[in-house]
């Protein structure tokens, strides 16, 4: 019954057809948020890449849509939580209603300084869109106004998210089969 699952592949989260679903929801939900209005959707790369395309097919106002890239980093101590724009948006967002695509947020850290970073550029509206929430690890409380699904607390791959730069392309999400140590 099962099809031949890849070697990393733990379970399968959620199938190509419940995220489907989903997307659709919440593409629906956010139409209506800004019916009337042009809404840039901005996507952290590369991560959200995956999700954002499908989400914004479904998405019935005018869009826009751009990219920015992060990294993010331990101190010396190993605390983490260090983040910078490793690329930059392509056009400035003031005066636009931004929605941020996120593939997921886990700490809040990227999520926190990457709000802090577009606020202070003037949008006339700033709001988060994530595919996954893992909320059991959240350390810095962050607004995230939409999500597709919430998930237990195990690395999760495809649609986008990685194992060292694999599995973003898996047309579903699964756990990793190695658990993450740490
Ligand atoms: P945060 O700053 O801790 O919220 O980290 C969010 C970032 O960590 C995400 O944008 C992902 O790039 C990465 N990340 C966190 N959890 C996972 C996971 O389960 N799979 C793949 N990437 C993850
Ligand atoms: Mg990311």
């Amino acid at each position: 019954m099962t099809p031949e699952l890849p070697a990393g592949v733990e379970r399968i989260l959620f199938t190509e057809e419940q995220i489907e679903h989903r997307i659709r929801e919440l593409a629906a939900q956010i139409s209506e948020r800004y019916k009337d209005k042009h809404l840039k959707l901005i996507g952290v790369l590369k991560g959200s890449v995956f999700f954002m395309s499908e989400l914004a097919r479904r998405i019935r106002v005018p869009v826009k849509i751009d990219f920015l890239a992060i990294s993010s980093f331990s101190n010396k101590s190993g605390a983490p939580g260090l983040v910078r724009i490793a690329k930059d948006l392509d056009d400035t967002i003031e005066g636009e209603d931004v929605l941020l695509i996120e593939d997921i947020v886990d700490t809040g850290f990227t999520l926190r300084y990457l709000l802090q970073t577009l606020s202070s550029r003037g949008p006339n509206s700033l709001a988060v869109c994530t595919f996954l929430d893992r909320t059991s690890r959240r350390i810095v409380q962050v607004p995230v106004e939409y999500r597709c699904f919430e998930i237990p607390d195990h690395f999760v791959i495809g649609f986008g998210l990685d194992y060292n730069q694999l599995y973003r392309n898996l047309n579903y999400v699964a756990v990793l089969k190695t658990e993450r140590v740490g």
